[in-house]
């Protein structure tokens, strides 16, 4: 949201808004009720600082830090749940298997499966610098993927765990921490100049504010089985995209690991997340949490898509507009 002028102003009225908690219900409405606004992206880039500090210094439980977190946090997810849109699943649908099935269609024929960033990739239409603001928006999510497994696993069923932890396993190297995924990323991250600050967008932040809102804050296991499992089906199609882009621009083996790693791995998981939590899904309310949270996490994935790339179109717009104004200048210099 650094795109938009007045976003210094957003965010300077969602943080002096956050400390008159009593005040601040208006602007949550104001923001969530008009996404890629600056307030918006004030709102969820405030609330990626919370997570990101909780993250590193815990709950805070029992300090004036611990209280206020917990009524904002309280306050944005009672206003995003007002505004969901309503899930709309099939009355004959009763039985739990059968409901998984449908989700699943459900899932992989939601929009984030076939984004237009993507054509970009096929089509080999995206500079060095855009694959690195790419990856650095990448980064921002991929770097805590295991932290929001963990903290979902400490209130689901002990049986359920074993997936889990499989998960966990498969993401820390199976037992080789030179392998763990985020470690997997960096040398990729690097040969494209690193990551910066000032690449993360709103929608990067929101992904990650949603996977806290339905992994660590729920109220029940459905919303992170819905939200994690969504992700791991839907991940391999993006991700075989970019994997084959990687690669035509000649990099190694070793550099497009992370990729290679995923694409195998996490169709796998996503059946696995569903499996486990099959039999601790049984009423249509269930079913309604599981489809809304699945939903919820796929159109925050997409939105950091649709992020990356108004991010990079208007790079190049900006870049054009440069180039028009230099072009415009020339003259001008040499007859003076
Ligand atoms: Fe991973």
């Amino acid at each position: 949201m650094k795109q938009l002028a007045s976003y210094p102003q957003a965010k300077f009225d969602v943080m002096r808004s956050l400390g008159y908690i009593g005040e601040v219900d208006g602007i949550v409405r104001e923001a969530l009720s008009n996404k890629r606004s600056p307030l918006w992206g004030a709102l969820q880039e405030t609330l990626f600082h919370l997570n990101i500090k909780l993250m590193s210094e815990g709950f805070a439980l029992g300090t004036p830090r611990g209280e206020l977190e917990w009524k904002i946090r309280s306050l944005i997810e009672n206003v995003e749940k007002e505004m969901a849109p309503k899930a709309h699943i099939p009355a004959h649908i009763v039985d739990a298997e059968e409901f998984i099935e449908w989700l699943k269609a459900r899932i992989h024929e939601h929009r984030v499966t076939d984004h237009e960033l993507f054509v970009y990739f096929d089509k080999n239409d995206l500079s060095d610098e855009e694959i690195r603001y790419f990856l650095s928006n990448y980064r921002v999510n991929m770097q805590r993927f295991h932290l929001h497994v963990a903290a979902y696993s400490l209130f689901v069923p002990f049986k359920m765990r074993e997936e889990l932890y499989e998960n966990l396993h498969d993401e820390f190297g199976q037992g080789d921490f030179e392998q763990a995924h985020p470690n997997l990323f960096e040398p990729l991250m690097e040969h494209f100049g690193g990551a910066r600050e000032d690449d993360w967008n709103p929608e990067t932040y929101h992904l990650l504010n949603t996977k806290m809102n339905l992994c660590w804050f729920a109220d029940g296991l459905q919303y992170g089985l819905g939200g994690m499992g969504a992700l791991e089906l839907t991940i391999p199609a993006q991700q075989r995209r970019i994997l084959a882009n990687l690669r035509k621009r000649g990099l190694s083996e070793k550099l497009v690991k992370f990729f290679v790693v995923h694409c195998e791995l996490d169709e796998s998981h996503g059946d696995g997340w569903f499996a486990a939590g099959l039999p601790y899904i049984r009423s249509r309310s269930d079913f309604e949490k599981t489809y809304t949270a699945a939903m919820r996490m796929l159109d925050a994935r997409a939105g950091v898509y649709d992020g990356i790339l108004s991010g990079i179109l208007r790079r190049r717009l900006e870049s054009q507009g440069r180039k028009i104004a230099a072009d415009q200048l020339e003259p001008q210099a040499q007859t003076a």
